[in-house]
């Protein structure tokens, strides 16, 4: 939720930005802006995406060795060229790029305007470029002072850098529930919303925490609070490689990341399984194995595709270790009181690790007692930082908007959580135990064969392209993917789809099925089999088109659905991860052949760090 990039050191400054700006871009596109100071103040900004803003400056000549760029998903004020980051204060004293929400932004703005303070834009951005000028021009003081001053005052939630034209030396960067990573290099530094920016450069960095103010020059680096006590950096080594953020030959990243399922599920149980296939070891959950197993009720909060993950996580628990668990979109459970017990487990999953809902949602359960623990992908955010104790999926990033990757190495993460808690607690016995470690590990080449069916899946989605709606449906295990799968389909095409249990269809969907309808039926052998081919029947008896993923060999479906698309045969347990890749190819290519833009879908962003 939109992008921040700095810099300040001996090279040129703009095509740094251009650059971290484009590697940024999936965290918003609706405007992006640079601001170099070099003598005088640069400024530029452009409604649309960074490639726009590149064309719209042209062959002009930006130069200046320090600078800031941001690439923005609008909150407050439509997305245009007044309302695009940079921002600079009325008298022209600072810059400022903000990522997060000015709550008090409102009241703030109106005592300044009685100052004399007039606004461009409509973004609570331009209130505290304001807020910091006045306080700075109030009493002589610092810029550094002045932002701290002026963060004292502000309710919310900021990863923020600002410029001031007086001090032309420095960045001053700052973060309250908005992430901010500073690269450390050789006489310079880099400031970014995530490392992928800065590892080309330098794999130093300090992930900044919240209430953190980095006063940054190019050979030194003050970090502080926001009550000016210093702090030491703690410098870490990024293990992130430049080859896993590009799209390595393949048309969009959301391709990419879709095939590089097989790797992300292997190196996510990779080292946690042991080699004789007997055991799971969650290192990161060790310390809290006794209190996980005592549960009273595990609580998992998450938001979209994490949430669908989530779901499924729900069946895996309580089938096999039979904990109640209750499943809760973040944005819900920190505003409906909930009742949250001190021996109640919390796992917030997240890709990101930064979405603000779920993040809120741990430090609700945190305030109640509970232990909470995290399944997240991107190492050192928020989340991870906040949690007890926690998994990391090693999907490595994910830049596509829309989640795949990420989905499969959560759900891996789950069953492994799930088969070690009900083996723990005598809930399955070591026959069944073992068995399922063990197909869990034949998974990843089990996907490779489920992409084979790419090309025929491309055919009918060549089909369907032009539909307006269409249906999902799955029972059991099979229902979160059917819900995935239509979430896929709506986030990228922009086709409005639903997903439901199958059985549930008859008291509501069922009436929209006619012979324009498509349904997606995700019917692959399991307990619940005999009665997905009654539902598919029921579509049929109402011509509607049923597209049916089936179990390799399954010929029962092939007479009755116009479509099968085959996956290989998994046990019903672990078919969530085999049965969503032909559902995200099939989102994939319909929204290629409608024309969208598929790692940037309109209005979404991939992070979303505000409520
Ligand atoms: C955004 C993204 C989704 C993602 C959701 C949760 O809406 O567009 O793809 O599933 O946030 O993100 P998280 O990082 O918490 O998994």
């Amino acid at each position: 939720m939109c992008g921040i990039v700095g810099y300040i050191g001996d090279k040129e400054a703009y095509p740094i930005l251009i650059n971290g700006l484009k590697r940024l871009e999936y965290r918003g596109y609706d405007s992006a802006g640079v601001a170099l100071l070099n003598g005088e103040t640069l400024l530029y900004k452009r409604k649309g995406k960074v490639s726009d803003l590149e064309s719209f400056i042209g062959q002009q000549m930006v130069t200046g060795k320090i600078g800031m760029g941001h690439t923005r998903w609008a909150t407050h004020g439509e997305p245009n060229d007044v309302n695009a980051h940079p921002h600079a204060s009325f008298h022209k004293n600072f810059i400022i790029i903000h990522n997060g929400i000015i709550e008090n932004y409102a009241r703030l703005k109106e005592k300044l305007i009685h100052r004399g303070y007039e606004f461009q834009s409509e973004t609570d951005t331009e209130v505290l470029a304001n807020l910091i000028e006045y306080i700075y021009l109030s009493n002589p003081m610092t810029a550094e002072m002045a932002v701290r001053l002026a963060l004292s005052k502000v309710v919310g939630a900021y990863g923020l850098v600002v410029m001031c034209k007086n001090e032309p030396d420095k960045l001053i960067a700052a973060r309250k529930g908005s992430p901010l990573v500073i690269g450390v290099g050789q006489g310079e530094y880099f400031l970014a919303s995530d490392a992928t920016p800065i590892v080309e450069y330098t794999k130093s960095v300090i992930y900044m925490n919240d209430d953190d103010v980095a006063v940054i020059q190019k050979n030194e680096l003050q970090l502080k609070t926001i009550q000016n006590q210093s702090l030491i950096p703690n410098i870490q080594e990024l293990s992130l490689d430049i080859g896993e953020i590009d799209k390595m030959g393949f048309d969009h990243f959301m391709l990419k990341e879709i095939y590089e399922q097989p790797k992300a599920i292997a190196d996510t149980f990779r080292g946690r399984i042991t080699p004789d296939l007997m055991n799971i070891h969650l290192g990161g959950l060790h310390a809290v194995w006794p209190d996980l197993e005592k549960a009273r009720r595990i609580i998992i909060v998450a938001c979209g595709t994490s949430w669908h993950a989530g779901l499924v996580g729900e069946y895996l628990f309580e089938e096999f270790a039979r904990i109640p668990v209750e499943v809760e979109y973040g944005s819900e459970f920190r505003y409906r009181k909930p009742v949250i017990y001190s021996d109640d487990v919390v796992i917030a999953i997240s890709q990101s690790g930064e979405t603000a809902d779920t993040l809120a949602a741990i430090r609700l359960a945190k305030e109640a007692g509970a232990m909470v623990l995290g399944i997240c992908n991107v190492v050192g955010s928020s989340i991870p930082r906040e949690t007890d104790a926690g998994v990391y999926t090693h999907a490595g990033p994910e830049i596509g908007v829309a989640s795949t990757k990420a989905f499969t190495a959560q759900v891996t993460v789950l069953t492994m959580m799930a088969l070690k808690l009900a083996h723990n607690k005598y809930q399955i016995s070591n026959e069944q135990y073992h068995h399922l470690i063990k197909e869990l590990t034949l998974i990843p080449e089990k996907i490779e064969r489920a992409l084979g069916a790419n090309e025929h899946i491309k055919t009918i989605s060549k089909l369907y392209k032009d539909r307006n709606n269409a249906i999902y449906l799955g029972r059991g295990f099979l229902f979160p993917v059917a819900l995935e799968g239509a979430l896929k389909l709506k986030e990228i095409s922009y086709i409005h789809a639903e997903g439901y249990p199958a059985a549930e269809m008859k008291h509501g969907p069922i009436a929209l099925i006619d012979e324009n309808m498509p349904v997606v039926v995700i019917a692959t052998k399991d307990s619940s089999y005999e009665k997905i081919v009654s539902n598919i029947q029921e579509v049929k008896a109402r011509n509607g088109i049923v597209i049916a993923v089936v179990t390799e060999g399954d010929d029962t479906i092939k007479k009755m659905a116009n479509h099968v698309i085959e996956v290989p045969e998994t046990p019903e347990h672990l078919a969530p991860l085999m049965s969503v890749i032909p559902l995200q190819l099939l989102s994939y290519h319909i929204a290629v052949m409608r024309g969208c833009n598929v790692d940037q879908p309109r209005n979404l962003a991939k992070s979303v760090t505000v409520e």
